[in-house]
């Protein structure tokens, strides 16, 4: 398996049998089963542990919480780490770099969340230089009533005119019931493989996302991956080649969509994606090699 690509839904409810002997607190009155999902904070070094309660809304704390589980998760399976042994920082355009142990310090991740998910990506060869980024977007987060043109002339700046035609074009599918709606969709689907690219270059918001387009063959996108479509870079360079792309592209239920975006320089990323679907995690995989770290809270 070359890389690893991991779904979780945070719909899912945290159980006290998913935590116990870990945790020991603390259910809510209405709810005796159910264990708020701050408890793991826990899990994470003190670092994480104060970017995280900084967030006023539940849900955005706890996917960027699950976020990070699932980078220390994949670091002790596929690399043989110690859970609490994982040290982190952030690159000049906020990256999550792994800083020790240092022999991994190279070894490609990326996270993404939105809506109901969590998306993470991630290389299990010490060999391979590929760079790695993911996105993943909830569709149906839409202005109720706006057309598509009101909604993307927002967003010129970000596509080039074959984005945007392509786009546009949702409306001539004979079998859409809504030319809005699919046309939301077909810019889900392309604002995803922007974004998982510029992710996996670790470059910053400032880039110049028509320097680059997709050109996209299979139109209809699906729970089972989609492997063909295929980047053109305007001017490429040794950082930002056009050679060795390969991007896969699914839906993850009726209102999400993901790509991941993978580059290699030798072997080229195709040999990274084999067209399965993405391994979707519960609570107790991504739990199951947790530990505290004992100094969280001192
Ligand atoms: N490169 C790669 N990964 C990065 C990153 C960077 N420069 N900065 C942060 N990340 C990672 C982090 O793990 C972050 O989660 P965390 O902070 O909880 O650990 C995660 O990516 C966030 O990704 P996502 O959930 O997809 O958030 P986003 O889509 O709101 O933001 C950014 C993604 C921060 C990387 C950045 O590209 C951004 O702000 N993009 C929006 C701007 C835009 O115009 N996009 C164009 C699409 S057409
Ligand atoms: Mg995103």
């Amino acid at each position: 398996m070359p890389i690893a690509r991991w779904a979780f839904n945070i719909r899912q409810p945290l159980l006290l049998e998913n935590v116990e002997p870990l945790v020991t607190s603390l259910t809510e009155d209405d709810k005796p089963n159910i264990v708020p999902v701050s408890n793991l904070l826990n899990f994470l070094p003190k670092v994480e542990c104060d970017r995280l309660l900084q967030f006023r809304q539940e849900d955005d704390m706890k996917r960027a919480l699950i976020g990070r589980l699932m980078i220390h998760a994949f670091f002790v399976a596929h690399h043989g780490c110690r859970w609490d042994g994982l040290v982190f920082a952030r690159s000049d355009t906020n990256k999550p770099v792994l800083t020790s142990p240092e022999h991994l310090k190279n070894v490609s991740f990326n996270v993404s969340h939105h809506g109901d998910w969590v998306v993470f990506v991630g290389d299990t060869s010490l060999e391979s230089t590929a760079r790695l980024g993911v996105d993943v977007m909830d569709f149906q987060e839409q202005v109720q009533g706006e057309s598509f043109e009101t909604f993307s002339a927002c967003f010129l700046d970000q596509f080039t005119s074959r984005e945007m035609q392509f786009m546009k074009d949702a409306d001539k599918d004979p079998k859409a019931l809504s030319s809005t709606r699919n046309q939301l969709r077909r810019f889900y689907r392309m604002w995803c493989l922007k974004e998982s690219t510029v992710k996996a270059l670790g470059v910053g918001i400032d880039f110049n996302l028509k320097s680059f387009e997709f050109l996209i063959q299979d139109v209809n996108e699906t729970v089972k991956p989609v492997l063909s479509t295929r980047i053109e870079v305007h001017e490429p360079t040794s950082e930002f080649p056009e050679e060795g792309w390969c991007f896969e592209e699914a839906l993850l239920d009726d209102r999400h969509c993901y790509a991941i975006a993978a580059q290699a320089e030798m072997e080229g990323a195709g040999t990274m994606m084999d067209g399965s679907l993405i391994r979707q995690f519960g609570w107790n995989e991504l739990l199951e090699d947790a530990v505290p770290y004992p100094s969280s809270f001192s």
